[in-house]
């Protein structure tokens, strides 16, 4: 029997996390021979920590064999304390008619803390991923605070919009969604990110020699995808949840899968011409458990090059409107 590893998990009373915890107790996210010790982590709020006793006790009733313990604070110092991977759930979601960013002012502050106390108390092996909107931001300002732990290990969630963007070519294609492959996410977490048709394919053929309708891949598919976590918040009267909760799985199962390539909001470090500084939904293949490189081969076209213009310049705004925060 492997070693359990330490997963931190905040908003662990939330929507999201009531889809998430009992995937990742069950062997989805980390393997089926991979124990695991949760560490759930609340506001400090009455009603929410009474909801994290009701879902523990539950976590309890599921028998999972790879659960070896439970934690419930909402201290984040024993929350992260030695955790092998810190996944930043707990944020305000929108509402109907609010972008994403609009939540900065309330949610940044989250982050500062959160990267702070990461940095000082987090296995010297831990790896980030945030899913509190504005995701990519939201990380941006988490690695800002950290000294010890290397930007690259900070990642933002964009594995949704890569689902989403599959399932939307394969319907329009009338095939499998296995068949699709190779489509990334460049950008933000937002409406202005790009779902990359070009390079995608479907059944070994560019997605453009399958889907010859160039209008709509590069408006109604774009926007379909861009949009639709408002599509959803219109229709549930929530955002998002058991959705959001699949990708965190698939995202960390990606990076802890060799030879895995995805969609992820790291670093930029320039890449495709991203502003250095932000955090951009990109290209990664998988080097070893935990670590990736990004692919930086890809070609673009005027359009996408347009696209990925906006995206950058999104970010970038974000990042001025938080500067004062991450001094
Ligand atoms: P929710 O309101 O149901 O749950 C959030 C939980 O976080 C609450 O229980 C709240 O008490 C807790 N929380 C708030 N501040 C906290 C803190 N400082 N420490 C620990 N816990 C804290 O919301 P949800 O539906 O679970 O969504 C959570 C976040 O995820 C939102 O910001 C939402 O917009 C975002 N989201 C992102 C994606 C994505 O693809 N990146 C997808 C869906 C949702
Ligand atoms: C989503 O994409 O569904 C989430 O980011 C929630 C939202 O606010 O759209």
């Amino acid at each position: 029997m492997k070693t359990p590893i330490r997963v931190a998990v905040t908003g662990a009373a939330g929507q999201i996390g009531y889809s998430l915890l009992f995937r990742i107790a069950s062997g989805a996210m980390f393997g089926p021979d991979q124990p695991v010790i949760l560490q759930l982590l609340e506001a400090p709020v009455e009603k929410a920590l009474k909801a994290l006793e009701g879902v523990a006790m539950e976590l309890d009733d599921c028998a999972f064999p790879l659960l070896k313990g439970i934690i419930q604070t909402s201290q984040p110092e024993i929350g992260f304390k030695d955790a092998n991977w810190c996944l930043l759930v707990g944020a305000k979601p929108r509402g109907p008619g609010m972008e994403r960013a609009d939540l900065l002012k309330d949610n940044g502050k989250i982050f500062i803390g959160q990267g702070q106390v990461i940095d000082a108390v987090a296995a010297a092996d831990a790896r980030i991923a945030v899913v509190g909107n504005p995701a990519n931001t939201n990380c941006m300002i988490a690695a800002s605070q950290a000294k010890r732990l290397p930007p690259e290990r900070f990642t933002a969630m964009v594995r949704l919009d890569q689902n989403r963007a599959q399932t939307q070519l394969a319907k329009k294609a009338g095939v499998d969604l296995t068949t699709v492959k190779d489509l990334f996410i460049y950008g933000n977490h937002s409406p202005t990110m790009f779902p990359a048709f070009a390079h995608a394919t479907i059944n070994g053929r560019p997605v453009p020699a399958v889907i010859t309708d160039t209008e709509w891949l590069q408006g109604r598919f774009c926007e379909n995808v861009g949009k639709r976590g408002a599509a959803i918040i219109e229709a549930r009267g929530a955002s998002s949840a058991a959705s959001a909760a699949n990708a965190l799985v698939d995202h960390v199962r990606s990076l802890v899968t060799p030879g895995a390539i995805h969609s992820v909001g790291v670093k930029s470090n320039n890449h495709y011409g991203f502003d250095a500084n932000v955090w951009a939904g990109l290209p990664v293949r998988t080097t070893t458990p935990g670590s990736y490189e990004v692919i930086t081969t890809y070609a673009m076209d005027d359009f996408a090059k347009s696209k990925l213009a906006a995206t950058n310049q999104e970010l970038v705004d974000e990042r001025a409107f938080v500067a004062d925060l991450i001094k």
